[in-house]
């Protein structure tokens, strides 16, 4: 049973190549292009945090943080040729960061087994001084071996882990701002607070079960919503 769930994820993962993120948001393919022999994910990036976090993490694994594989300047292939997107602004250099290709449908795993594992990510990347901010389902995923991963570094923070001051302060965006309008004040506060914004229990599938049970016997209006 394990070898054919095996042959079955490697089979949904043979078809990439390489899947490359570009500065505009698009994700484009490139089949011929791999790493050591396997599909892999390449984000364009010219946010100088995100690869100053990316380098440190490569340095500092863990079982639940994506598998970084190397960081390098671009060569020129992740540009668009399209519409104005700041790609071609004398700004920072556009650089590249190459990573383990994930499974991004995390909304087949139980949200519960999700927030176990994002906890203990949450207080690895805290006494690492990495302030992560941007919680959501959207930035986790899944490795081959079925380990939920949290990706997407661009929005995070650093502090200095003896004085709790900001080394890298995060961009004010949603998260970090209602923590903020909601009185927390360390950059600790503010990430448990953005991480209770955006990683909630799966309420609504314990109730749905637990109703169905009871409501076999009734007739049947269920509109539980599955959306949490
Ligand atoms: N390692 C990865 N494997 C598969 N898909 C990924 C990976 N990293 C990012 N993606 C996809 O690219 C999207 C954007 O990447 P992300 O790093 O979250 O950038 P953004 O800062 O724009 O949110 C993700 O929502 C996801 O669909
Ligand atoms: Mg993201």
């Amino acid at each position: 049973m394990a070898r054919s769930t095996r042959n079955k994820r490697r089979t949904t993962k043979r078809t990439g190549g390489m899947r490359m993120y570009t500065l505009s948001g698009k994700i484009v393919r490139d089949k011929d292009v791999l790493r050591e022999g396997k599909d892999f994910f390449r984000k364009m990036t010219d946010n100088e945090n995100e690869i100053k976090l990316c380098e440190f993490l490569m340095k500092h694994p863990h079982e639940n943080i994506i598998k970084i594989h190397g960081i390098s300047k671009d060569t020129g292939v992740g540009k668009d040729t399209g519409k104005g997107t700041g790609v071609g602004k004398d700004t920072n250099a556009v650089q590249y960061i190459d990573m383990e290709l994930l499974d991004t449908d995390i909304e087949k795993v139980n949200k519960n087994q999700i927030i176990v594992a994002m906890k203990k990510v949450k207080k690895y990347l805290q006494n690492l001084g990495i302030i992560y901010i941007d919680w959501k389902p959207d930035n986790i995923g899944i490795d081959e071996d079925g380990n939920i991963k949290l990706f997407d570094f661009d929005v995070s923070g650093m502090i200095d882990t003896e004085t709790n001051e900001w080394i890298i302060e995060p961009p004010k965006f949603h998260s970090y701002s209602v923590a903020v309008h909601n009185g927390m004040k360390t950059p600790i506060e503010i990430d448990d607070y953005a991480f209770s914004l955006g990683i909630k229990p799966d309420r609504s599938r314990s109730r749905s079960r637990s109703r169905s049970k009871s409501m076999k016997k009734s007739k049947s209006t269920d509109n539980t919503n599955t959306n949490v």
